[in-house]
């Protein structure tokens, strides 16, 4: 099934088409029942190109307009908007359409994969391997397995590049420290173990500021694994290695699958990179590649300092190092030509927002980016404590990432004992082991979604109090309807996976016709995520989802499910059940969440 934005903006391109002209039919849902479910905002664009009138031009198209299986007669509204009313005999086609689901794991909800794949390489989690991953790199890691899993939900092939720290002047002192106090890694670097990252970088630093020789020692290091000295490589490897182990045991508890292609890796690269800028520069080929006070630059339109002065990318510090720039050149240089990738997404905090102006505006200034890449900077906000302040423990210092799940894991054990056996379910009992299961996945999907839940640039608090909340926009209660729809099928005897196939999908009631458009806006939502990145988008609508579902199902508000006679309209109903169940077990997973079945 394609989705209803993208079925809307299909007949209305062709009317608009039909009146002479060619433009975007702006399609979008309306925020407000009143005025429908959809609107399309084109005539006033349209208006200004034709030199008429908006509201005559709505009515042009209106008219030219083949959309009657779809929508009642569209009614045009104010200046010249196009409301649209989906027919309850369409969302009933459209729902039974969808195959019934084998296999919940591999379920796409009758979603069909774009018509125009891409490859796509997201730039996400990228911890520094001096230390251990901490809150920090929580929201990078978060957000952009997100966005990658919908990316590949819609058919792309995305490259998941975890562009670690891995070079630079740190691991010097940490090769150096390493080499002293562990001297036999030299002949068994496999044998490794750090438990304690951060202590291990601690202790480095304070010799690294207290002992003028280990200081030179340490400066002596970099240059040596530099320069590719074996020995060094060796103890600098095993230490990366070590690092890294740390970062996928918490990638795994996350469920979040990445390639580690760090700093390093772009070393040959990065040469390259400057040979061919310093080509530009001596072939007068680009006159914004110049030098600058003995570094080598790219200077850029619209980018200037405090003073005025013109601000360049720098690319070759004046002693001859590289850096942040430089390696950045290298990961577009890779990623539109050996990957091949026509989209490139950046995960990272909105500090950095400035470096990835600049770096795109090089990239394109220069000609290595044509304009069928595109590339964007996914910025977030900062998360901060419940004070709203920065993220620090008790004593100042950094809170490590594990930690952080660890505790929230905790809070969720707690707040999964104390939920009470709803009406349709036996007393529950969950063996200690399904106990951890489940206070594991509930506490993990609560902080991802509260996270995903905020709009990307806002800073966040996080509470664990909110986000653990069994009522509201989070993780708890979306679970809890998950499964408590679940329970609805086995409460009434019915397999959802047998449920007749051919059946009617019949809506009558106006809580179903609700339940009905919301399900099937499900692919909208999806389509505006991997187009804008922003996952917020998807979490409000399988909340808006649970709520319709809420109505549909209140003895009150809503109707009879599980003894709703005459049969066909039992199955129709079961049927609407399954559809939400799927939807929100997809949803979810498109966010990295995974499901239970009882909670
Ligand atoms: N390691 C960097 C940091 O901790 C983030 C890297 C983000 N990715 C990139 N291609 N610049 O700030």
């Amino acid at each position: 099934m394609k989705s209803i934005l993208e079925q809307l903006s299909h007949r209305v391109r062709g009317a608009i088409a039909l009146i002479g002209v060619e433009g975007d039919p702006q399609i979008q849902a309306s925020q407000d029942e009143k005025f429908g479910d959809y609107q399309s905002n084109a005539a006033m664009g349209l208006a200004k190109k034709l030199g008429r009138k908006p509201r005559e031009v709505a009515e042009a198209i209106v008219e030219k307009l083949d959309i009657d299986d779809l929508c009642e007669k569209p009614e045009i509204a104010g200046p010249g908007f196009i409301n649209f009313r989906l027919k309850p005999k369409f969302l009933a086609k459209a729902l039974q359409s969808i195959p019934l689901a084998d296999d919940l794991d591999t379920d796409r909800a009758g979603l069909l994969p774009a018509e125009n794949a891409q490859v796509v390489a997201v730039d996400l989690s990228s911890p520094n391997l001096a230390k251990e991953m901490h809150v920090g790199h929580l929201r990078s890691t978060v957000i952009g397995d997100c966005v990658a899993r919908v990316l590949e939900f819609q058919g792309h092939t995305v490259h998941r590049e975890n562009h670690v720290g891995d070079w630079g002047t740190q691991f010097g002192m940490l090769v150096a420290h390493l080499r002293r106090i562990r001297p036999e890694i030299i002949d068994r670097p496999d044998t490794l173990e750090i438990a304690d990252l951060e202590s291990f970088y601690v202790e480095a630093k304070a010799r690294f500021d207290a002992d003028e020789k280990f200081k030179e020692e340490s400066r002596e290091t970099v240059v040596a694994l530099q320069r590719g000295d074996a020995t060094t490589r060796r103890i600098w490897q095993a230490f990366c290695n070590e690092s890294l182990r740390h970062c996928h045991a918490i990638y795994d508890r996350l469920g979040v699958r990445l390639i580690d292609r760090g700093e390093s890796f772009y070393n040959d690269l990065m040469n390259e990179v400057v040979r061919r800028l310093e080509k530009l520069r001596d072939s007068g080929e680009s006159a914004a590649v110049r030098d600058s006070e003995g570094a080598l630059c790219i200077f850029l339109d619209g980018f200037t300092t405090r003073e005025g002065e013109p601000l360049p990318l720098m690319v070759r510090k004046s002693d001859g190092g590289f850096n942040y720039a430089t390696s950045d050149l290298a990961t577009i240089v890779h990623r539109v030509e050996v990957l091949k990738a026509t989209r490139i997404v950046y995960v990272v905090g909105l500090a950095q927002k400035q470096h990835f102006e600049m770096l795109f505006a090089a990239a394109r200034k220069i000609g290595w980016v044509g304009p069928e890449v595109r590339l964007e900077h996914l910025g977030f906000g900062n998360m901060l404590s419940k004070a709203g302040t920065p993220f620090k423990t008790r004593e100042g210092g950094t809170v490590k990432l594990k930690d952080l799940l660890d505790e929230a894991v905790a809070r969720a054990r707690r707040v999964v004992e104390e939920v009470e056996p709803d009406e349709a379910r036996v007393q529950r009992s969950f063996t200690p082991q399904q106990m951890d299961n489940i206070a594991e996945t509930v506490g993990l999907a609560a902080v991802k979604y509260f996270d995903l839940s905020h709009s990307m640039t806002s800073d966040y608090r996080f509470d664990l109090d909110t986000m653990l909340a069994m009522e509201g926009n989070t993780a708890p209660y979306m679970l809890y309807a998950y499964a408590r729809i679940r329970s609805i099928g086995r409460k009434a005897g019915v397999d959802f996976r047998a449920l007749p196939a051919d059946a009617p999908v019949i809506l009558e009631h106006a809580s179903e016709i609700a339940l009905a458009k919301k399900i099937l806006q499900f692919a909208d939502a999806v389509e505006v995520v991997g187009r804008e990145l922003k996952p917020n988008v998807l979490t409000d609508y399988l909340y808006d989802l649970a709520k319709a579902f809420s109505r549909f199902y209140d003895k009150r508000l809503g109707v009879r499910v599980i003894d709703a006679s005459p049969e066909a309209v039992r199955f129709s109903r079961l049927r609407l059940c399954d559809s939400t169940a799927r939807v929100l077990r997809l949803g979810l997973r498109l966010l990295g969440i995974s499901t239970i079945e009882q909670m």
